[in-house]
């Protein structure tokens, strides 16, 4: 069994967060290959999610939120090796719990659109998005 923790992003083995991203496919769509980006996505969100199976980080939610009134959900991803046993779950409601009165917004991946509405999401179909001058 598995167990969910907040935990402070600054501290989290930049390798090893890596190393998760790609066993759950999402390092496909980040860019965990520019380890300068990706340590600042890592220190610079505010609420972070982990599971651990033993010493093992499993599963990991990355959001920014003000704590209040909305929450950024940036990432959430888990090991293909421990899918679909609720862990993704369990982060989200570790999440929703650390900041209770905010409202989690959300980009979905492809491979999640599906998983979003099963786990109480809404679509929202006015949400607007304005790409960076830089990537
Ligand atoms: C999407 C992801 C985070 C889900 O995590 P997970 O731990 O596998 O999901 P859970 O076990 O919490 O699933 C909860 C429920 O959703 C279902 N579910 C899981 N993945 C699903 C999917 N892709 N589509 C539809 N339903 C899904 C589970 O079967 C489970 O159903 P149940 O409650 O009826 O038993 C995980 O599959 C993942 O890391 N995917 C790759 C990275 C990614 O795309 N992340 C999203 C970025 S926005």
């Amino acid at each position: 069994m598995w167990r969910t923790e907040i935990v402070d992003g600054t501290k989290l083995d930049v390798e090893e967060v890596a190393a998760l991203y790609v066993a759950s496919t999402l390092a496909e769509r980040r860019p965990v290959g520019d380890r300068k980006r990706f340590t600042e996505m890592l220190r610079n969100a505010n609420l972070v999610t982990a599971a651990y199976q033993e010493d093992l980080l499993i599963g990991i939610s990355r959001s920014l939120t003000d704590w209040s009134y909305a929450t950024y959900l940036c990432d959430l991803a888990v090991d293909r090796r421990f899918q679909r046993q609720g862990v993704g779950k369990d982060l989200l409601r570790a999440t929703q719990e650390a900041a209770p009165t905010t409202k989690i917004i959300l980009l979905s991946a492809p491979a999640a659109t599906d998983y979003y509405p099963h786990v109480g999401f809404k679509q929202h179909n006015s949400a607007w998005v304005l790409d960076p001058i830089e990537s």
